[in-house]
């Protein structure tokens, strides 16, 4: 199997290029000044003349406080930008496996969010996401969007990164506690990725492997428990690590509202797709692990 990935230096997009020789899948990556989902761009002979089996988009716009005050961009990039994406896997007669996110729901749900459940994004970033979600499914019926959510890994910038580099000045860091979802780390979502792709290309009659699903770990928590959990595996393996203090979104405004509670339900996913992401714990400790080999 081919894949063409929209994005290159992302997060997913690193770790898509790490995973697929593993799994024996062909990877082409590109990204800006190439391709540039900002711009009214036709993607399609750049799609075309990768002669892809399927097509997946890792680029979006991704910084969550600055999108309330860029809307246009944001839109741009994340909504009419991944319809394009879309527009040219189809017209090349790929599928398109497309990425999306927890923040289209407004968190008051009480269980683990399901893909049928209703959303009512909080903010411009989780708008811009729905958006895309509508254009990918307008462009094609080809397709897979797959919501996940709190994204890192040992690329970029990303949550794991930012609290182990704190750490290395600061004995105690203060951590939201009040905002519960489910870690993900981007090369668990790679495989996924890698996985979906490859049922859509091999059963292209199956009706039921396209739409929505949630690709997630299994477990959830607050990012303060989150924050633990990374200390006490970087300290075990002798890297940096501090105090968590536990703090009330209250305490930390920030320009963009978040939802409270957004675990989702990867059920679906394992029915049709049979995947299933590992409990979010033990792909932190790969993650780390991966971080600190890189730091040798
Ligand atoms: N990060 C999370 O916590 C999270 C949570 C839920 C869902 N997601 C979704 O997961 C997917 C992957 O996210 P990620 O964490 O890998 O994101 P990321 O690390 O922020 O990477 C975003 C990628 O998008 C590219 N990009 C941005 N604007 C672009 C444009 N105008 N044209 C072309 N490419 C552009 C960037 O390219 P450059 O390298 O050129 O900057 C970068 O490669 C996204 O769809 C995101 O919405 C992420």
């Amino acid at each position: 199997m081919r894949l063409l990935v929209i994005g290159t230096q992302g997060q997913l997009a690193l770790s898509l290029l790490e995973r697929c020789p593993e799994h024996q899948v062909e990877i082409i990556a590109v990204g800006r000044p190439d391709i540039d989902l900002a711009r009214d761009a036709d993607l399609s002979a750049v799609v075309a003349a990768a002669r892809p089996d399927a097509v997946v988009n890792a680029a979006a716009y991704t910084a969550v406080d600055q999108a309330e005050s860029e809307p246009e961009l944001a839109m741009a990039i994340n909504g009419r930008g991944a319809g394009l994406v879309a527009a040219a896997a189809a017209a090349a007669g790929a599928p398109v496996v497309h990425i999306s996110t927890d923040y289209v729901f407004d968190g008051t749900a009480t269980r683990p969010y399901r893909e049928d459940d209703p959303v009512a994004p909080l903010g411009i970033y989780g708008a811009s996401k729905l958006a895309g979600e509508h254009a990918v499914a307008e462009a094609t019926a080809n397709h897979a969007i797959l919501r996940t959510a709190w994204v890192y890994s040992p690329f970029g910038k990303n949550f794991v990164r930012t609290m182990l580099r704190l750490a290395e000045t600061r004995d105690e860091v203060a951590v939201v506690a009040d905002q519960r979802g489910c870690p993900n780390s981007a090369l668990d979502l790679a495989d996924g990725v890698i996985a979906v792709a490859r049922n859509l290309v091999e059963r292209p009659a199956e009706a039921h492997l396209r739409g929505i699903f949630n690709l997630t770990a299994d477990g959830e928590a607050s990012w303060a428990e989150f924050a633990t959990e990374i200390f006490a595996i970087s300290s075990a393996l002798g890297g940096p690590t501090a105090r968590v203090r536990p703090i009330l979104t209250s305490d930390y405004p920030t320009p963009a509202h978040r939802p409270a509670y957004s675990r989702l339900d990867g059920l679906k996913l394992t029915q049709r797709h049979g995947i299933r992401v590992p409990e979010w714990r033990n792909s932190l400790v790969t993650a780390i692990g991966h971080l600190s080999i890189k730091a040798v």
